[in-house]
């Protein structure tokens, strides 16, 4: 008696008519075109960082270059532990490289500056502070009178559609809104670019999408550069021009993606032909197929299936 193995499937990505990621429609390599022309904001050079632990050196990055262009969205992406947020604080002059160098606007970086802007994960904001003053915090440190600087800061709260709160503590707020005080507080100083290490991973699914969308938003109506860190497949292409994917151990560039899904960006795209492609090349790179002795692992356990359904009279 043989038995019958009927194989369930969910529908698999790699299974759908997609075209490739790297096809690119006229509209979207015309778009390319033009922001590779921009100058370039950010040069992150032959960069690495080793760390000194317990059980010996820990290579977070080994040889990272990029270049992100004014008004440009890069998002980086990885496995946990590939060194993204290393990277990120590497940028932000709050780590210092092991080797290498990043240059803001063609000028080497040594500690943090006014001219980068950094959102995290974790609720950042003074709890003693109403928001009006926690945006106002950076700007009255850069030398401007109070009058200016609550006039400037009023005018960051409002677009990020919070003026009514302007009074209100940080636990007045709910964990949205408080992450849009930390994005009008870091854009209130004006940065080159804003640096954000997953600053929504903390958020629930309703109000992280909606946070995207707000942040798509306020990128397209002044010019900031952004660099953006997240875990989220989805997250990465809706808001990114590019997505640099890092592979972990040591973390290093697996591939810089010209996202090809048109701009302006709405979540109507998410079940795009482009955008799904893109989706597939970033689980392949991300998730790669299981390893060979993990797969004849597995068969083993089918074929063990098999045979007590095919014995299973003599089992019992
Ligand atoms: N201060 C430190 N001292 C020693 N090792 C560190 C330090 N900071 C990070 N590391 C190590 O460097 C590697 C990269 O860490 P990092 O936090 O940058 O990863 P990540 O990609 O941000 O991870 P996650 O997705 O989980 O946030 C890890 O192996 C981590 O253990
Ligand atoms: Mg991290």
């Amino acid at each position: 008696m043989h038995a019958h193995l009927t194989v369930k499937q969910a529908p698999a990505m790699h299974n759908l008519d997609l075209p490739s990621y790297l096809e690119q429609s006229d509209q979207v390599g015309e778009r390319f075109g033009r922001l590779k022309q921009r100058p370039v904001v950010l040069e992150v050079e032959q960069l690495g960082k080793e760390f000194e632990g317990a059980h010996g050196t820990v290579t977070a990055l080994r040889d990272i270059n990029f270049r992100t262009h004014r008004r440009e969205f890069v998002c980086v992406i990885g496995p946990s532990g590939c060194g993204k947020s290393t990277l990120i604080r590497i940028l932000a002059g709050l780590e210092t490289p092991s080797s290498g160098r990043v240059l803001l606007d063609g000028k080497v970086v040594h500690g943090p500056g006014p001219d980068r802007g950094m959102v995290f994960q974790g609720y950042t904001l003074f709890p003693w502070l109403t928001v009006k003053k926690n945006v106002m915090f950076g700007l009255l440190r850069t030398g401007r009178g109070k009058m200016v600087a609550e006039q400037e800061a009023m005018q960051w709260i409002d677009l990020v559609g919070l003026g009514k709160f302007a009074s209100s503590y940080p636990h007045q707020l709910s964990g949205g809104m408080k992450q849009r005080v930390a994005i009008a507080r870091a854009l209130a100083n004006q940065p080159r670019i804003l640096l954000m290490d997953e600053p929504f991973g903390a958020l629930d699914a309703q109000t992280r999408a909606r946070m995207q969308a707000y942040l798509l938003e306020i990128w397209q109506n002044i010019d900031i550069t952004i660099l953006f860190i997240t875990h989220d497949l989805d997250e990465a292409i809706y808001l990114a021009d590019r997505i640099l994917v890092l592979k972990a151990h040591p973390g290093e560039v697996n591939e810089l993606i010209e996202v090809p899904v048109p701009q302006p960006r709405s979540p109507a795209q998410f079940l795009s032909p482009e955008f799904l492609a893109t989706k597939k090349r970033l689980e392949e790179l991300i998730h790669p197929p299981q390893a060979e002795e993990d797969i004849n692992a597995d068969h083993l356990n089918m074929v063990r299936m098999v045979s007590v359904d095919d014995d299973v009279e003599s089992v019992f």
